[in-house]
């Protein structure tokens, strides 16, 4: 029987899994031409296991021209070889086993690349051909088709159509892509688009990969009469977000990733307001989890997040499904610059961009959230580099920055680049050994000189760093049983701008958000607290030890 639990549990690790994202265009450049690669990943793994976390999630390694930084995928079976090769994934999914880290891979179902065999075969084919099919090719409206088939705004900006040349060189029909020009949207009424994508997963599954992160999940599904709508006042259901049959595709896979001794895990990037719909994609018979949005949108305020802590339990718990909580991704500013700004909130249609920063009041806040996030009953997402207390940087020249978003809105939008810059491992400059000595080019994005002070080498065994304290919570949270399952609890005697809830039997977490010191329980004790200057290792001589929790400040607290 008890042989049965531990089985059942280590099946069902993405329950309460960490789940660190790596990056890799930007986490380690083995090979010096200033890109992140899969050696400096593979060099790196033991940085991984050693920091304490379950699983690693790629951002896209496929072959790509890269036009959205490798979502834009034209071949799942094979590495962009800016990465690597194939048998290189291989080798680093089996290293990452040896040390016990699992490993997702991303798929992209609403989009491929437009240098993806499937719509070069289909632009050279021509109106009517089957191969079109697979896309949403229409032809224009206007006299001539000079005008888009519907007023579809891509997610970029700019219009969501792009109209394509005839095989003989006349203007041509156009095509749907809701991302970049580069990103034509698949079909997936066509059942080629289906058949394909289940056998590119079970490609990925049979290497060893234990999940996958589905890109854009509420996308793939469109109305087929592709209507004009205002995008302030959508019809329900909406063209082409969270439409019904998406489901379809989702119970196939899950259907797919069941069929594994070890079944593979379904991640969806499901951004919806709506807890309920939110919820649909997580029935038993779908995805495992899901990104917690909510959460990351919500401003560091007691009250807002207590909401959005109850709001998110609710919804998972009608379906069974663990939460998840997450502060940072690669599509978003960094939490310690969120987190350092009058407005706290997040939205990605209102980007802030060097607006007032304080970036210690911001580190503080988030060595606050990573106590409250590892607390909650779930799983956790931590972004590469948020261990080091990284912040977005702002100051990357127009002319250097790369992602789509900033080209397409002009500027307006500033776009995803200063949360990808390249790691700080070691030195005292850039590329602090990000790339080998010797680099045959600068990191693909340049690192301000301040990170002299936050690479790994330089917070590494030194007390009070961002490092040390990732390491000492995650160490803790592993070793503590009270923080696995749902049991979850608010404690009775609710001080405004506190959190505080008990896990298991005797573990309780205490975040303070008031704005005032407040006192500390008498009878318990300071496990962990993430004011700066706490050592773990003696819980009584800083920080929270004199019964007192200062502001912006968690701790975990054990009952005597
Ligand atoms: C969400 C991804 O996280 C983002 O980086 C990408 O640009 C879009 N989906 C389009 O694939
Ligand atoms: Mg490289």
């Amino acid at each position: 029987m008890a042989d049965q639990t531990v089985a059942a549990e280590s099946v069902q690790w993405w329950r309460d899994a960490v789940i660190y994202q790596v990056y890799p265009r930007s986490f380690a450049d083995g090979d010096g031409d200033g890109i992140g690669d899969l050696t400096g990943i593979r060099d790196r793994l033991p940085y991984l296991a050693e920091l304490g976390v379950d699983a690693l999630w790629f951002t896209p390694w496929y072959a790509s021209p890269q036009a959205d930084a490798g979502y834009d995928v034209a071949d799942y079976r094979r590495i962009d070889p800016a990465f690597g090769s194939l048998e290189q994934a291989e080798a680093l999914i089996t290293d990452a086993h040896a040390l016990g880290l699992r490993i997702i891979v991303d798929v992209v179902p609403n989009h491929v690349s437009d240098r993806h065999a499937w719509f070069q075969e289909a632009k050279a084919a021509g109106p009517g051909a089957e191969a079109r099919d697979l896309f949403w090719f229409r032809p224009g409206r206007g006299t001539d088709g000079e005008l888009p088939p519907n007023d579809w705004q891509s997610v970029f900006g700019g219009p969501a159509w792009s109209r394509t040349a005839n095989p003989d060189g006349t203007p041509g029909e156009w095509y749907l892509h809701l991302f970049a020009p580069e990103q034509p949207d698949l079909n997936w009424n066509n059942s080629k688009v289906r058949e394909e994508h289940e056998s590119v997963l079970r490609f990925w599954f049979d290497r060893g990969a234990d999940g996958v992160r589905i890109d854009s999940a509420t996308m793939p599904a469109k109305d087929p009469a592709l209507p004009d709508f205002d995008p302030d006042t959508p019809p329900v259901p909406h063209p082409y977000i969270d439409r019904d049959d998406v489901h379809d595709i989702y119970r196939a896979w899950r259907t797919l990733a069941d069929g594994y001794e070890e079944p593979r895990a379904l991640i969806g990037e499901v951004w919806l307001a709506d807890p309920e719909r939110f919820a649909h994609y997580l029935r038993a018979d779908e995805m495992h989890s899901a990104f917690n949005f909510d959460y990351l949108n919500c401003p560091w305020d007691a009250a807002a997040l207590r909401r959005v802590i109850d709001a998110t339990l609710a919804a998972h718990a009608s379906v069974g499904a663990p939460a998840t909580w997450v502060l940072s991704n690669h599509d978003v500013t960094r939490h310690v610059t969120r987190y350092g700004r009058a407005d706290t909130s997040f939205g990605l249609s209102l980007r802030q961009h060097k607006t007032p920063t304080d970036l210690e009041l911001g580190a503080r806040r988030a060595r606050a959230a990573l106590l409250l996030n590892l607390a909650l009953p779930g799983g956790c997402y931590l972004y590469q580099g948020e261990e080091l207390g990284l912040w977005e940087v702002e100051d990357i020249p127009g002319e250097l920055r790369q992602d789509p978003i900033f080209h397409r809105t002009g500027g307006t939008d500033i776009g995803r680049d200063g949360c990808r810059v390249p790691l700080p491992w070691s030195g005292d400059q850039p590329p602090f050994g990000f790339s080998p000595e010797g680099a045959a080019a600068p990191p693909w994005l340049p690192q301000p000189e301040q990170w002299a002070a936050h690479t790994v080498q330089a917070q590494d065994g030194r007390p009070g760093s961002m490092l040390t304290f990732y390491r000492a919570a995650l160490r803790l949270r592993r070793g503590e049983r009270g923080l696995r399952g749902a049991d979850f609890r608010w404690l009775p005697g609710h001080t405004p701008g506190v959190l505080g809830f008990a896990r298991g039997d005797g573990f309780f977490c205490l975040a303070n958000l008031s704005g005032a010191t407040v006192p500390l329980p008498a009878d318990a004790d300071v496990v962990l607290s993430s004011a700066p200057g706490f050592d773990p290792a003696d819980p009584g001589a800083a920080g929270s030890g004199a019964g007192e929790l200062p502001t912006d400040t968690t701790v975990w607290l054990r009952q005597r």
